[in-house]
């Protein structure tokens, strides 16, 4: 299947290593991540691609744990990043791909261009005619020239979630794909800024390909009357968000890719770009399972509720996006089916991971995974009700290390004053 996580007998274990050990060693919740899964995703999509000159560039969001970015970077993986913060990252865990590094987000600040700048990133991504101006004085104000392409909005629907839908003129990103070339037009005459590509990203967690072939087909139209102009646009960003099946579906990744990446390639034939693209979710959400224990099991009226000690603050998913995560034991003990609702310790009814789920029927005690919560898991989590963040393991040809330890109280204060 397309998880690493597998029941050998009665335990669950992630790629060969068991996850009871893990959860009992390393303490709940706890994320869990596989290596080899993260390899054979990031293989897929570099197969897929092959035929045409390309830089996966991976959505730091996602998953941003250094161990994981490393690893990335070391299969020649590039990075789209949205801060300083997550530039930071890049540079400690693989300095040399600041190089392949592309930077997007609607809200960049003056000191997060800079430090772009400095690193001699491969690209910013602009997403609006003021921040075209603000790039174009912080490279002149340090003598650098900004690579740069517009993240246009192709107005294209993507079905998926209303949150992480993005291509359309209603939403805040990018920069309508009619008014583009006029801006770069302008961006060309301005000191510092090189136009040197097109972006587009139209949301997350797709998975018909038909709407980012069309996207692409609208960017592509954009390059070839921006060459008319005579810009010379290399770069093609095609932006991340192909999706995966979190619930039981059955789900092929390499079948799926080498549709979307086929629907990409016709749009593109002949074109002569560097192809990038951003995908995050499909690289890491399934090499990913929070593991967390059942503190109490409680009733209340007609409705069961299992408590776990991990909460929205962990993986806030299903309290955000209304999100499927299969929740499995990692101890299968043949009892009988029961339906509760699965629920952390946080005070908020928001505060679920499931609602009327049939599980085994689960107690005090028991070990159960989330599946699928390697990205916008551990990414997304909070101090929600003064909870440290959970610890994080990577499983690699049989071992597991730990990445991120627990974050203890004292960490959480650290930064506050009386
Ligand atoms: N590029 C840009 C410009 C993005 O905004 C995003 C995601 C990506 C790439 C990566 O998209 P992916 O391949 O991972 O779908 N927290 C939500 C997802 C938010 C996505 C934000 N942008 C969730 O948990 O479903």
């Amino acid at each position: 299947g397309p998880r690493p996580f597998a029941y050998n007998g009665p335990r669950l274990e992630v790629s060969g290593v068991d996850l009871v050990s893990l959860a009992e060693q390393y303490g709940t919740p706890l994320y869990v991540y596989s290596a080899d899964n993260v390899r054979s995703r990031v293989e897929l999509l570099q197969r897929a691609f092959a035929g045409v000159d390309h830089t996966l560039c991976y959505a730091v969001k996602a998953n941003s744990s250094l161990a994981l970015l490393k690893l990335l970077g070391e299969m020649g993986c590039g990075f789209d990043i949205v801060s300083g913060g997550e530039l930071e990252r890049v540079h400690r865990a693989d300095a040399e791909a600041q190089s392949r590094v592309v930077f997007s987000g609607v809200g960049k600040l003056a000191w997060e261009i800079d430090a772009a700048l400095e690193a001699g990133i491969l690209m910013f991504n602009v997403e609006s005619e003021a921040e075209v101006e603000l790039l174009s004085a912080r490279a002149q104000a340090l003598g650098r020239t900004a690579r740069m392409a517009l993240r246009v909005n192709p107005d294209v629907f993507a079905e998926t979630h209303p949150y992480i839908s993005t291509g359309m003129s209603e939403h805040k990103f990018g920069i309508a794909i009619a008014r583009a070339r006029a801006i770069y037009a302008h961006a060309a005459k301005l000191p510092g800024l090189e136009p040197a590509g097109v972006s587009v990203h139209i949301g997350s967690q797709i998975r018909d390909v038909a709407p980012f072939a069309e996207s692409v087909k609208r960017v592509r139209q954009l390059i070839e009357e921006l060459r008319a102009d005579g810009l010379n646009i290399r770069y093609l960003d095609a932006g991340g968000g192909f999706g995966i099946e979190y619930g039981r579906k059955a789900f092929d990744p390499a079948e799926r890719v080498t549709a979307y990446a086929a629907a990409i390639k016709e749009v593109i034939a002949g074109l002569g770009v560097h192809l990038l693209l951003e995908p995050g979710r499909f690289i890491i959400a399934q090499a990913g399972a929070l593991l967390t224990r059942v503190i109490a099991v409680k009733q209340n009226g007609a409705k069961r509720f299992v408590i776990t000690d991990a909460a929205m603050n962990d993986l806030i998913r299903p309290a955000l996006y209304q999100a499927h995560h299969e929740i499995v034991p990692l101890e299968l003990r043949g009892r009988a089916a029961q339906v509760a609702d699965i629920v952390g310790p946080v005070c908020e009814s928001g505060d679920f991971f499931a609602r009327d789920r049939e599980t085994e029927a689960l107690e005090a005690g028991d070990l159960v995974a989330l599946l699928d919560a390697g990205a916008y898991g551990m990414s997304l989590s909070s101090n929600y009700n003064t909870r440290g963040r959970a610890a994080e393991v990577l499983v690699e040809g049989g071992k597991a290390r730990l990445i991120r330890r627990r974050e203890t109280v004292e960490e959480m204060l650290a930064g506050e004053v009386l």
